[in-house]
């Protein structure tokens, strides 16, 4: 495994076309486009890493696995009623499908799903109670406490929020929001905004590799995100993730990809370029080798 992560680390050197980092608030937009790590941690723990694997990045739109996970576990099927499970074929953050849908977002990882996601755990509870229990559970499939929420992040996600809550607004007006979209919005902001290294978020992840690794969530959700990481994952670009790499798979801005190997290891990569779906650039690349090189794929 070693071998094969110094392999892809140094092809990702070689690359001169990075992609562009996120560019919409100046803390991603300052971050070195030549950083890239990668790493791998088994069922049985075991973790190999390489390159920028212990630098800490902003996990972005990764964060949605981790509140998928609590909204099924606290909602169960009731959740499906106000959020689809098909993949969108548009950008992240499309507002164009969502009043031809009447406001019920095609999925939980486009920016209108998890919003209903996040509206959907806050019910009756304060965002600092949310936010506090999200980490409580990200720290404990990590099982690394130092895992914190960059606050100048979520400070600019908040002074450039506009079209998150131009979908929550419309949300609302259709009926199928239960808080006030800032409420809901700054909550998002804030779990968007948490950061993690590769190393952390490879054994984070560690929960949907399935039966050979820790229980944090029962068998059925962890099959039914990863199903969802494969379909929707990588928004417009989840069907060429899924063709080239084969793996259930969920991307953020931030650069970050958590990658799932069912029943064998939880892969997170991160290089902050972005392709033209917004999906990292060399990340996709590396997650590409990763499959080719170990011969795994959900399809045999
Ligand atoms: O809501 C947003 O637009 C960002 N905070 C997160 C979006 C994201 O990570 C999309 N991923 N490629």
């Amino acid at each position: 495994m070693k071998t094969i992560l110094d392999r892809i680390s140094k092809h990702a050197d070689a690359q001169t076309e990075r992609g562009a980092v996120a560019s919409y608030i100046p803390e991603l937009a300052s971050v070195d486009p030549k950083q890239f790590g990668m790493s791998v941690v088994m069922a049985d723990g075991q973790s190999f890493s390489v390159g920028d694997a212990a630098t800490r990045f902003s996990i972005q739109s990764v964060s949605k696995v981790f509140t998928l996970a609590l909204a099924l576990g606290r909602l169960g099927d009731q959740l499906w009623s106000r959020v689809g499970r098909e993949p969108s074929g548009l950008p992240f953050n499309s507002i164009l499908q969502l009043e031809h849908e009447r406001g019920i977002p095609r999925n939980p990882f486009i920016n209108a799903g998890a919003l209903v996601v996040t509206d959907a755990i806050l019910a009756g509870h304060q965002p600092r109670e949310v936010l506090g229990e999200l980490l409580r559970f990200v720290r404990a499939a990590a099982g690394d406490d130092d895992i914190h929420i960059n606050k100048a992040v979520a400070k600019s996600e908040t002074e450039h929020g506009a079209r998150n809550l131009s979908l929550a607004h419309f949300m609302q007006a259709q009926g199928n929001f239960q808080n006030p979209p800032e409420m809901t919005c700054g909550t998002y902001f804030h779990q968007c905004a948490i950061e993690m290294t590769c190393e952390q978020l490879a054994r984070a992840g560690r929960f949907l590799i399935g039966a050979t690794g820790p229980s944090l969530i029962s068998q059925s959700n962890v099959r039914r995100i990863n199903a969802l990481m494969l379909t929707c994952g990588h928004y417009d670009g989840s069907g060429e993730f899924a063709y080239r790499v084969g793996l259930p798979g969920k991307s953020g801005v931030g650069g970050g990809i958590l990658m799932i190997v069912p029943n064998k290891a939880s892969v997170a990569i991160w290089s902050p370029g972005l392709n033209a779906q917004g999906n990292s650039q060399l990340g996709t690349e590396a997650a590409e080798k990763f499959a080719e090189m170990t011969g795994w794929s959900v399809f045999g």
